[in-house]
C-alpha cells in the first residue's frame, strides 16, 4: 500500500479523511492512530464514528481502555491505549477479539501496542502541520518503506 502524505489540513479537512477511510471501512477494520497529545487523535476517531452512523456521545475511553458503540452500521470500538506502557499478553488477547470482530477498531496511541496492531490495520499518524491550527497526516500500512 503506498503511504499518502496531507499537509497543513484544516480540523475540518482531517475529518473528511476520517470519514473517507470510514466509509471503507468493513468488519474486522482496524486504524491504529499516531501523534502526540493534542494531535487530534480523538478528533480523528470521532469523524469516524460520525461516519458509521453512531449517534451516541464518543468520549476519550482514557481511563476504561476501550469503549463499544452500536448504533452504527458496523459496531465501532474506540481505543486509547496511552496509559499501556507493557502490553500484558492476556489483556492483548482480548484485544484481539475486538480487532479481529465484527466491528470497526479505531486504536489512540496505537504504537504503545504496535506488536498486537493486526497487519492489515490502517496506520494513520497526525502531527502538528507548519501552519498555526493545521495538522499533518500520514496514511499508510505501517510498513517501513
Ligand atoms: N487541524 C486540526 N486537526 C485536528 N485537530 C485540531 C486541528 N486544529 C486544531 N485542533 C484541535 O486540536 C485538538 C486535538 O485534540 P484531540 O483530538 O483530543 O487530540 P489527541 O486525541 O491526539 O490527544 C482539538 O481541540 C482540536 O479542536
Ligand atoms: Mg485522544
Amino acid at each position: 500500500m503506498k503511504t499518502v502524505v496531507y499537509k497543513n489540513l484544516t480540523e475540518e479537512k482531517v475529518r473528511e479523511i476520517a470519514k473517507r477511510v470510514a466509509a471503507e471501512a468493513k468488519a474486522g477494520s482496524v486504524m491504529a492512530l499516531t501523534g502526540g497529545l493534542g494531535a487530534g487523535k480523538t478528533v480523528f476517531a470521532k469523524a469516524v464514528a460520525e461516519a458509521l452512523g453512531v449517534t451516541e456521545t464518543v468520549t476519550s475511553p482514557t481511563f476504561t481502555l476501550i469503549k463499544e458503540y452500536a448504533s452504527g452500521r458496523l459496531p465501532f470500538y474506540h481505543f486509547d491505549v496511552y496509559r499501556i506502557e507493557q502490553p500484558d499478553e492476556t489483556e492483548m488477547i482480548g484485544f484481539q477479539e475486538y480487532f479481529f470482530g465484527r466491528g470497526v477498531s479505531v486504536v489512540e496511541w496505537a504504537d504503545n501496542i504496535r506488536a498486537f496492531i493486526p497487519g492489515g490495520a490502517l496506520w494513520i499518524d497526525i502531527a502538528f502541520g507548519g501552519e498555526p491550527e493545521t495538522r499533518n497526516v500520514t496514511v499508510g500500512s505501517g510498513d517501513a518503506e
